[in-house]
């Protein structure tokens, strides 16, 4: 685990929409004594329960994405295929359900298309990608002298 700062980096934008939504305020959320208690920590903040770190992320980036320690190198990001061997994981709406099924504390039903829209960080995230020409070079190019240097 990387933690979010690490991912802001190169996502400025998921990380802006990303710390003022609910999930950046999760771990808040739990009072001291239930930081501590593995059931809440699930939900609210996982990577604190399964790394044992000291400071509690919420509901994280990595939470959703996979541990970024080995895929967040530039080179490894820009190459999907590496990016997914090296623990990138598919963020789908399915794993939603994980948190926000039966047993979360939630009055109304969960409805999915509606809270994707409410954590949305992508949209925002790909159209500054595509304007930004901060990391140089082609995938191919860089991860071929990177894996076979002359
Ligand atoms: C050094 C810059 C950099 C860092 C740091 C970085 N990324 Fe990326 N990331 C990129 C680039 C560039 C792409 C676009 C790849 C492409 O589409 O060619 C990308 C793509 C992605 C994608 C889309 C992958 C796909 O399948 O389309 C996700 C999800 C992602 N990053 C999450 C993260 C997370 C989470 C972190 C922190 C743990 C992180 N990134 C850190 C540069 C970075
Ligand atoms: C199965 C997942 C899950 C577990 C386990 C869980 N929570 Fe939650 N919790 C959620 C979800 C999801 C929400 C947001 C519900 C909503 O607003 O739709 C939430 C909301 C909350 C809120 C309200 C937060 C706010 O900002 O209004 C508090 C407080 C809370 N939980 C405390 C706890 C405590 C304490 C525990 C452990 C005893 C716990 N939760 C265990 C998923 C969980
Ligand atoms: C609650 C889970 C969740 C959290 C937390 C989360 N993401 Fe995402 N993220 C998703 C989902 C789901 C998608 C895919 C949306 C789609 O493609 O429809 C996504 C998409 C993305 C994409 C765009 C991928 C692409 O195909 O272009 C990037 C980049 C990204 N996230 C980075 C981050 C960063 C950085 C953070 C933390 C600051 C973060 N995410 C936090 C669930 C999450
Ligand atoms: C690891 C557990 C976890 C996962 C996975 C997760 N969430 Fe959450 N989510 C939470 C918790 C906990 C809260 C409550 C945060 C708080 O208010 O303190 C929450 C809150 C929310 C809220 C705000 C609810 C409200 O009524 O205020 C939305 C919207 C949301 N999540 C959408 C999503 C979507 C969409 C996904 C899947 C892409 C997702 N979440 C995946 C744990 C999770």
């Amino acid at each position: 685990m990387v933690g979010p700062i690490a991912c802001r980096t190169c996502h400025a934008e998921a990380y802006r929409i990303w710390a003022e939504g609910p999930h950046a305020r999760a771990a808040q959320a739990l009072a001291a004594p239930q930081r501590k208690q593995p059931l809440c920590l699930q939900c609210h903040s996982r990577d604190e329960e399964r790394a044992g770190q000291a400071d509690a992320q919420g509901v994280s980036c990595e939470t959703c994405h996979g541990g970024g320690r080995y895929y967040e190198p530039a080179v490894v990001m820009r190459d999907k295929e590496l990016a997914h061997l090296f623990g990138l994981a598919d963020a789908t709406p399915q794993s939603c359900r994980v948190c926000h099924g039966g047993e979360s504390p939630s009055l109304k039903p969960f409805d999915i298309g509606e809270a994707m829209k409410r954590i949305d960080h992508w949209t925002a995230d790909r159209a500054a990608r595509k304007t930004s020409a901060s990391l140089p070079g082609s995938p191919k190019t860089l991860l071929a002298s990177w894996l076979y240097p002359r």
